[in-house]
């Protein structure tokens, strides 16, 4: 087991008081990362007591510990797992070679834009939930909001880590711009579409850790792959903290269903709104635009840039062990694809379907999540049920982008889309309504055996 210094200005487990350089260049930017995170991290709850779990150790057991920290005081810091000792590459061309210790030249370019695009999102999600604070429905849903934002700043530091430890000049640069772009601002956005957008409310809060930190899950897993080894460990061990966000995610949306269900119950007829509930179409709604945001990120359908990934051992699938060939020649992976206003099944070259072998390993674990909430009405003898749109609607990128499908997967009418819009995607009207709603609305398991009601966060 590696030791962690928690002595040190940046707490760490990679010795980094061994590397004068590498230290002097981290702490070179952690003032900089202080600032954005005071001008973009959560907005005016800097200085209260919160809750939270700090990494100390990165083994299975031990590595949180819960204290009240004021957040600008949070150890961010540096947490590979530990190595595993002889490792090969797991896929690819290089099937059963040593896996990479420092980065190789000829995959430079690559593995940093995968780092860098990674680590874009961690501080964009921060600030799309820069004002969620204020319209927390509970102290303990407060203190879920700031865990899971110092997380995604600890992210950051990861990936920076990665950055500045193995690309020398070009990755301090990409460090500093991981600062400087902003989350939804045309002049200088975030990289990827799903962290452009607004997060205004907890419904959307709880759908984005659902739905969003999900795909962060499978991303983070296929990178865990890598045959470049440092990030490989540095996934592996942001897995452990990434688990927490969907479970804030799940639990949320959990909570409200039930709520709703509760109310449907008590009188079938009766509006919902009228004690603060939100109704299922409206929770479909936004179902409906997280989840397909989400499968964006994953990338298109076919792609040649997923091929070599592999091919080269960057990046991997999902549990890779887990198949019986690993270098995924002469295989094919059949997919639906848009064809003359239809759609077809084809068959595509195992390695370009990459992206679509990791989503619909994410379709099958958000199916899941959705299943857990449909329990809640069925146990209430309701009919209705939450499910996934089809993976066509409503997507930008790849082999559907901009498409009007419905929510079924049926190609419509542009002009037919258009109208019926609102049938699919959150409307003004729902946005509004949500807004209003700022209570508690169940009481759920606490924090580290403190009660619901205990004070996560010290408001005075
Ligand atoms: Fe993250
Ligand atoms: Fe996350």
């Amino acid at each position: 087991m590696s030791t962690v210094d928690l002595s040190s200005k940046i707490p760490n487990n990679v010795n980094l008081d061994q590397d004068k350089k590498l230290l002097r260049a981290l702490e070179q930017w952690q003032p900089d990362y202080l600032k954005w995170w005071l001008d973009m991290g959560p907005k005016d709850f800097q200085q209260r007591d919160v809750y939270l779990r700090t990494a100390i150790s990165v083994d299975a057991e031990g590595w949180a510990n819960f204290d009240y920290v004021k957040m600008p005081d949070y150890r961010w810091g540096i947490f590979l797992a530990d190595p595993v000792p002889d490792r090969t590459i797991g896929f690819g061309d290089n099937y059963g070679k040593p896996t990479w210790p420092v980065v190789p030249g000829e995959h430079r370019n690559t593995l940093r834009r995968l780092i860098v695009t990674q680590g874009d999102t961690e501080p964009a999600s921060v600030e799309q939930q820069r004002m969620l604070g204020h319209t927390a429905p509970s102290l303990y849903d407060l203190r879920n909001l700031f865990q899971v934002n110092v997380e995604e700043g600890r992210h950051l530091w990861a990936m920076v880590y990665l950055l500045h430890s193995q690309f020398g000049r070009d990755g301090r640069e990409e460090a500093e711009a991981l600062l400087e772009r902003r989350s939804g601002d045309p002049d200088k956005p975030r990289i990827l579409g799903a962290f452009n957008a607004p997060v205004d409310n907890w419904l959307d809060f709880f759908m984005f850790t659902m739905f969003t930190d999900r795909d962060g899950k499978y991303q983070l897993l296929a990178l865990a792959e890598s045959g470049f080894d440092p990030l490989s460990r540095t996934t592996r061990f942001m897995l452990t903290e990434e688990a927490h966000h969907m479970f804030v995610g799940e639990s949320g949306v959990e909570r409200i269903v039930q709520r709703t269900a509760e109310l449907m119950q008590q009188d079938e007829n009766e509006d919902v709104t009228r004690q603060g509930g939100i109704p299922l179409d409206m929770v479909q709604r936004y179902l409906n635009l997280w989840f397909a945001l989400s499968l964006d990120l994953f990338g298109g359908e076919i792609s040649s840039n997923a091929a070599s990934f592999f091919a080269d051992g960057l990046k991997g699938r999902y549990k890779e062990e887990s198949h019986e060939e690993h270098r995924a020649l002469d295989q094919h992976y059949r997919m639906t694809v848009p064809k003359d206003g239809a759609v077809v099944e084809e068959d595509v070259p195992l390695r370009n379907a990459m992206n679509e072998v990791l989503r619909d390993a994410y379709v099958e674990d958000c199916q899941r999540g959705v299943d857990r909430w449909n329990k809640h009405l069925e146990r209430a003898g309701i009919t209705v049920r939450l499910r996934l749109p089809s993976k066509r609607f409503y997507r930008h990128i790849g082999l559907y982008a901009d498409m009007p499908f419905d929510a079924d997967g049926r190609l419509l009418e542009r002009s037919d889309w258009d109208g019926r819009r609102g049938e699919w995607l959150p409307t003004e009207k729902d946005r509004a309504y949500v807004a209003t709603l700022q209570k508690a609305v169940r009481d759920a398991r606490g924090i580290k055996g403190h009660p619901f009601e205990y004070e996560y966060v010290r408001l005075d």
